[in-house]
């Protein structure tokens, strides 16, 4: 009778002690992150199954070869204003990684500012240009509110101000050439300015193409010169993994007098003029599919947690056979 009291008791300790020494936060953690990690893994060098993420020279990494070019010719021949679809950018972001957060703006159809761009024709950058004009945001005070609106950091929450410092340490002091670009509350204000002026919700509605639908880039591309009678850049991310392209950003061109003109000879990461039937299409989209204009982020594909108990009960039977044996 002790002895078998003492069996059980040997039993149960060493049963927790398995449990304790295998975690169950070990076995959902690598269950559900196998399938998101797997890829990057086995691909150190690539930094999503978005392959068609572009945008490694212009967009907000801060490693940059272009910094180099700072100390030489800082002129520029055209202002690339890119507004972005925060859906795409948030479902990029978050593919990349599941924990990252993204704040969508509250409105519905509601593009906002990526950056504006200055940029020599046939080549990338300048970039950083002036490395005295540091970023000061309370110089944006006047204009932060509509700032938070139209231009926000769809990366995380607080992180507004570093999307701000970005764009302007790389690109406005850039535009400081130009008089009308010459300070800090300048630049953010003509982004401001152009985004009232060129609302892109508006102008793809105007062609009837609307959130929640499949597009050729042609009409994407008719539906922007229809309206404003220029070329824009039109730029896609791809997600390799279920095959679809996702509109990403529309880029718009201005010349140094900050006139409309065609985006035609700008260098944009892969985006290149494509020749169609009845013209040149600048874009990185795959020109022969369609491009979703995604209304809401896709849910993550968790694995359910219906594995953990049997894996668990399972466990418990080897170890009970273990002992018994
Ligand atoms: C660089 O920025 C500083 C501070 O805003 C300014 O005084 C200076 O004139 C700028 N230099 C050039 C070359 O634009
Ligand atoms: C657009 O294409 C995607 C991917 O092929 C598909 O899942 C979706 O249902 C399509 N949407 C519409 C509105 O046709």
């Amino acid at each position: 009778m002790q002895s078998q009291r003492f069996l059980f008791v040997a039993i149960l300790a060493c049963f927790l002690v398995t449990i304790k020494s295998t975690p169950l936060s070990d076995i959902s953690d690598s269950d559900e992150s196998t399938s998101v990690d797997e890829k990057t893994q086995k691909r150190p060098d690539d930094d999503s199954e978005f392959d068609g993420f572009p945008f490694r020279e212009d967009d907000d990494s801060l490693q940059d070869s272009s910094r180099e070019m700072s100390v030489q010719d800082h002129n520029w021949d055209v202002l690339i204003f890119t507004q972005q679809w925060p859906v795409t950018t948030c479902y990029h972001w978050r593919e990349e990684n599941p924990d990252q957060e993204c704040s969508l703006p509250q409105k519905k159809e509601f593009w906002t500012i990526h950056g504006i761009w200055p940029t020599k024709l046939h080549q990338m950058g300048p970039n950083f240009c002036n490395n005295s004009a540091n970023f000061d945001p309370s110089k944006l005070n006047p204009i932060e509110d509509r700032l938070e609106t139209f231009w926000p950091d769809l990366k995380g929450m607080d992180s507004t101000e570093w999307l701000w410092k970005h764009e302007w340490q790389k690109h406005g002091t850039c535009a400081m050439l130009v008089e009308e670009l010459d300070n800090e509350l300048k630049y953010f204000e003509q982004g401001l300015t152009w985004r009232e002026e060129y609302i892109m919700s508006r102008i793809l509605d105007a062609s009837d193409i609307h959130p929640d639908s499949n597009n050729t880039v042609a009409a994407i591309n008719n539906a922007i010169v229809k309206a404003l009678g220029k070329n824009p850049s039109i730029h896609c991310l791809y997600d390799g993994k279920h095959g679809i392209s996702y509109l990403s950003e529309i880029r718009i061109c201005f010349s140094k007098s900050l006139e409309l003109i065609d985006c035609d000879g700008i260098k944009q990461g892969d985006a290149v003029p494509v020749g169609v039937p009845g013209g040149t299409i600048i874009t990185n989209c795959h020109i022969g599919s369609l491009v979703h204009y995604p209304s809401l982020v896709p849910p993550l594909q968790r694995k359910s947690h219906w594995k953990l108990p049997l894996v668990n009960v399972y466990k418990l039977l080897q170890f009970l056979m273990w002992f018994t044996l």
